[in-house]
Parts: structure tokens; sequence; C-alpha cells
């Protein structure tokens, strides 16, 4: 579960209204004043996730903003020095930790509230007459450091860190027009990637700084297949929103339903990925009810069908249509998207399956192999090609989000090349 929340919570129009509005630091400073999270409870959050079937947790330690939510000792631009008085990070970790969940920070690599920080494209300032002005007085080389010490802080305070989500870098393209973008030098990714893989050996890290990372993140979009990178395939997890914005944005109605968020989770694991599903609490601290009802949703069916995608990872098998296999160790696992009349047939699949049942009440799936020469005929299906396999299902559809049938492939065929 992804979790952004920040001072833009307030605004609640999403979290680049900094940006889109290009509101001043001192316009902003409203926000910064009245953020009073009374109902921030983070084992709250947690139970949420874990109901969803969500292993680990990423939440903004800093956006674009630069609005810190940790006690940090680099800035006054602190949750400590809000309404809610206090480190707002530690309490999130201990209550991730006690739920058996796996801790991730996000991290904005960009800072708009930051004086050293320059002003470019994206930037709240960029349509000031005087930019080339205002420049002058930043230096990168000082906010490179403060980027640094605030990295340092959070992979040194807050116990064992699992993820790490930098973001992002935009040396060229449509945000470097104007003005020159930022990437990998701005950062120093070298020696950032460096110190951080120093205090936190076991951490995984993204791809947003202008470097080569542990995974690839695609935003807002499913991939096609499987994603490559120096030619080969490489991990990687999309990170989606409920509806389009990842901060709480009270007026945006464009919410995916849990059928499709399912398919997309669905999807992704069929391709060898991973989803990062976002929530943006309100400015109060607590999960709307429209991203309860989705992470509840997603929980009922996870509840029943987790086996098909925890550990779970892509096959070589091509599926029937409008179906995903997804596959652990010896059990394939069938998601059929729309639900057929009787039969499904599974190409390549005659011999090779000891058992079939579906996987939301362990009930059997019988199996039977069709003739390929056997013609149509009015009462039974026709001929199937040599090395089909056809699974007789029942005429009602299981009432769950998406059905799944798990098969048990024989012991020979642990190995997708065997298949
Ligand atoms: C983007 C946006 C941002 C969001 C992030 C999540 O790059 O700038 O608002 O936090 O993607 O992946």
């Amino acid at each position: 579960m992804f979790v952004h929340w920040g001072l833009y919570s307030l605004p609640a129009r999403h979290e680049w209204v900094m940006s889109f509005e290009r509101q001043s630091v001192e316009d902003y400073a409203a926000y910064f004043g009245h953020f009073d999270p009374d109902l921030y409870d983070p084992r709250e959050w947690a139970r949420q996730a874990k109901a969803a079937g969500m292993e680990y947790v990423v939440l903004t330690t800093k956006h674009h903003e630069g609005f810190c939510l940790w006690d940090t000792a680099l800035t006054d631009y602190k949750a400590g020095n809000t309404p809610a008085g206090r480190d707002l990070i530690a309490p999130y970790v201990q209550a991730l930790r006690e739920a058996g969940l796996k801790v991730g920070f996000y991290h904005s690599l960009i800072d708009w509230h930051h004086p050293d920080f320059t002003i470019d494209d994206i930037h709240p300032l960029r349509d000031a007459p005087n930019v080339e002005e205002l420049n002058k007085g930043r230096d990168m080389a000082v906010y490179r450091q403060y980027l640094h010490g605030q990295v340092r802080e959070l992979m040194s305070n807050y116990g064992t860190i699992d993820y790490l989500f930098f973001d992002f870098s935009y040396r060229a393209g449509p945000m470097a027009v104007r003005y020159p973008g930022k990437g990998s030098d701005d950062w120093d990714s070298e020696n950032l990637l460096t110190m951080i893989r120093r205090l936190q050996p076991g951490i995984i890290i993204n791809d947003r700084l202008d470097m080569p990372g542990d995974f690839v993140t695609p935003e807002q979009y499913q991939p096609s297949g499987a994603m490559m990178g120096g030619g080969k395939e490489v991990p990687w997890e999309a990170c989606q929103t409920l509806n389009g914005s990842w901060g709480y944005d009270r007026d945006n109605m464009d919410y995916k339903s849990v059928d499709l968020l399912l398919r997309m989770l669905i999807d992704g694991v069929a391709k060898g990925g991973n989803l990062l599903l976002n929530v943006g609490p309100t400015a109060r601290g607590e999960i709307d009810p429209r991203g309860s009802a989705a992470l509840a949703g997603m929980g009922e069916w996870m509840r029943t069908h987790a086996r098909s995608i925890r550990g779970a990872g892509s096959s070589s098998l091509v599926p029937p249509s409008d179906c995903r296999y997804t596959r652990r160790g010896n059990r394939l696992y069938l998601h059929l998207f729309a639900w057929p009349l009787k039969v499904v047939h599974l190409p390549g699949l005659a011999g090779k399956v000891d058992y079939a049942q579906l996987l939301n009440d362990a009930s059997e799936i019988r199996m039977e192999k069709l003739d390929p020469s056997q013609a149509a005929r009015n009462t039974q299906p026709g001929g199937q090609p040599a090395g089909t396999l056809t699974l007789k299902l029942p005429v009602q559809r299981p009432k769950v989000a998406v059905p799944v049938i798990e098969l048990f492939l024989n012991g020979t065929n642990t190995d997708e090349s065997g298949l």
C-alpha cells in the first residue's frame, strides 16, 4: 500500500497543488498552520493494509512540497512544528512492525520549499518574471547536502527500512523545456545510493534516481508484458491510484472499481510484476470511506485468493482468452475475467494436471480430454487440438470478483520448461 499524506491533504485537490496553482511558500504557510491530524492512527492504516492483503506500506516522508513528516534536525518545516506537534513517522514504523508488515518510505528528491532548490519548469515559481535572478541566489550544492542529510536521518533513526521509493528525475523531456531539469548530478545519486546501502544493507530502492535501481516503477498504467532493462527481465511494480490523484482529492470522483483494481493486480502478477496501490488519507489522518471501501473490497477477494498472488509470478503458458495465469511452484492459477459456458479449454495442459479446484471453496473441477478428431455435435463439445485439457465449469459463476481455478501440476512438471 502506497500512502500519500502531507500538507496537500488540506487543500485536498491533488498533491501537486502548490505547483499547479503556482503557490509561493508564503501562500502555502496556511496549510502548515492548520495541519492537525487528530484522527491519525497508523495501527488502523496497518490493519486496513493487512486486511487488503498488502505485505508492506510506503509512506511519503516528504513530498515535492518539502514538508517533512518526521522529526528532522535539518529544517523547521516539519510536523513537529504544526498543530500535529510530533514525529509522525516513528508511530507509523512501529505500527507496521507490530502488524508484521514491511516498512517502506517514499522520499521526494524535488523540494519546492527549500530556498536552494533551483526554479525549473515544474517549480511553483516558474512563471515569476525574474526566475534567472531568483536562481542566482539558489545553490543546488547546498540542497544536495540537505537531501543527503535527511536521507541519512531516515536510514539511521527508524531501525530497519525495507524499501525506499525516490521521486523523481527529469533531466530531459517535457519537464525540462524552458529551464534545465534535474537528474543524478543534482542528487549525487551515486553517493546517495552508496550511503543508503551501507546504512541499510537489505533495502530495495526504486529506479527514479536517474540511475538503475532494484526495480522499475511504471506509473498509472499497466505494462503490456514483462518489463525489460539491459536486455533482460527486470523486477517491476506498477504504482496505481484509486482516482488519478495520489494525495487526498476530495472532489475527484474518478474511482476505479474493486473489480478493476483486482484485475490490475492479477494482470500485473501474471506479467511478473507487482502492485503498489495508493491511498491518500485526509488531513485528519484517516483513510476516507472511498479508500477504505476499495481496500475492504480487495481484502474480501484476497482472503480466499491470496495464494494465487503472493509469491506467485508469471507462467510462459498462453492462457485462454479473458484469462490470466499466475504460477507458484507446481500450482498454476487460472483467473477467469469472464465466465464461459460450461467448459474452458487449456491448450498444452493435457496429462500435466493432477487435480483442479475452484480456489474460493476448494470444490473440485472435473477435467477431460476431448478427442481431437471428435466432430462437433448437438449435445457435446467438439474436439480440441491434441494436448488440450478441458475443465468442466458450473453454469453458475462463483460469487467472487474474479473466479480462480487452482491447477496442481504433476510432480514432473514443477519446472516451467517442462510445460
Ligand atoms: C509522480 C508524482 C507524484 C507521485 C508519484 C508516485 O512522479 O510527481 O505526485 O508521488 O509519481 O509514483
